[in-house]
């Protein structure tokens, strides 16, 4: 193993931006301490891999706060249920290090399930955002949040970031990280980056892998509906007719509705008349697929 000062002495690797891969904390903590050394302010890309063009405008986001640039790809176990798609789920690690080095990231881990979980999932400390995780996502994915708190929280532990970058398509996911900083005093700044999406809306998710060329054209139509929600609350529409309009409109356009909820962007309850600020959160099956997304609508900018 090298020590942070031999890393130092082959500081090629943290100059010249080539990507390393390290797969063992210890090394991860070897290579964090040299850059720390070096005097470098470390940004970080959590992921579970197969990047897309959202997951790389993340690392573009985290150059532009940091000069270290660490992303993770593992597939967390521990936040999917029994019957999703934990074995399914794309992986694409030679495509993502190509990706990752493109766009300039320095340092890449990629543990293994017994690296993360070496007592095995059963046995772990867990966290719970409970507040933020019990309706949306996590009513429809019971454990899922508690999953990802518990990841993201020893993630922040092995990198010690200075700066952590999130995706805004996982609306309650960034909710929950952002509470979980807040209550566990990491002192970590927490960055939202808007939704990456195709020409046609639909949101960039590695799920969208998933779907077939016709399901591709169909799956754009859930940011349509978005968008026309948010244009009748915006000219004074009530939540109830919104929300009916779009469910009648998911269906006919073959979407087997999850969840659609309007809600408090902060508190992510469920929002009144009198919230002027409202997300709307959508998750919505096209075929055995499972897709997201969310629109913020100001109904006082109209
Ligand atoms: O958004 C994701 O890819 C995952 O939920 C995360 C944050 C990497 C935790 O496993």
């Amino acid at each position: 193993m090298l020590s942070p000062e031999n890393f130092l002495d082959q500081n090629i690797a943290l100059e010249g931006k080539v990507l390393e891969q390290v797969t063992l904390v210890t090394e991860l903590r070897d290579r964090i301490k040299a850059a720390r050394l070096a005097g470098k302010k470390v940004a970080f890309v959590p992921t579970m891999g197969n990047l897309h063009e959202g997951h790389l405008s993340l690392i573009d986001e985290a150059k532009s706060h940091g000069d270290f640039i660490v992303a993770s790809i593992f597939v967390n176990p521990m936040q999917f249920g029994e019957n999703e798609d934990l074995d399914a789920y794309p992986r694409t690690l030679e495509a993502d290090k190509e990706g990752l080095a493109a766009h300039g990231c320095d340092l890449l881990f990629t543990p293994t399930v017994s690296e993360m979980y070496p007592h095995g999932l059963r046995v772990e400390t867990r966290v719970e955002v409970p507040e933020l995780s019990k309706l949306h996502c996590g009513a429809s994915r019971p454990g899922h949040f508690v999953g990802v708190a518990t990841v993201v929280a020893k993630l922040f532990n092995l990198v010690q970031p200075d700066i952590a970058v999130f995706g805004e398509k996982d609306f309650q996911q960034l909710a929950v990280i952002r509470k979980l900083v807040a209550d566990l005093c990491f002192p970590i700044d927490i960055i939202g980056v808007a939704t990456a999406r195709e020409p046609s809306g639909l949101a960039k998710s590695s799920r969208n892998g998933y779907l077939t060329k016709d399901e591709r054209v169909q799956a754009s139509g859930l940011y349509k509906i978005l968008q026309d929600c948010k244009a009748q609350l915006s000219r004074g529409e009530k939540i109830d007719s919104t929300r009916s309009n779009a469910v009648s409109a998911l269906e006919a356009e073959g979407f087997k509705l999850d969840y659609l909820n309007f809600a408090n962007p902060l508190s992510l309850e469920m929002a009144t008349e009198q919230d002027e600020e409202i997300v709307i959160l959508l998750a919505a099956f096209l075929g055995s697929t499972r897709l997201i997304d969310n629109i913020v609508v100001n109904r006082g900018q109209s």
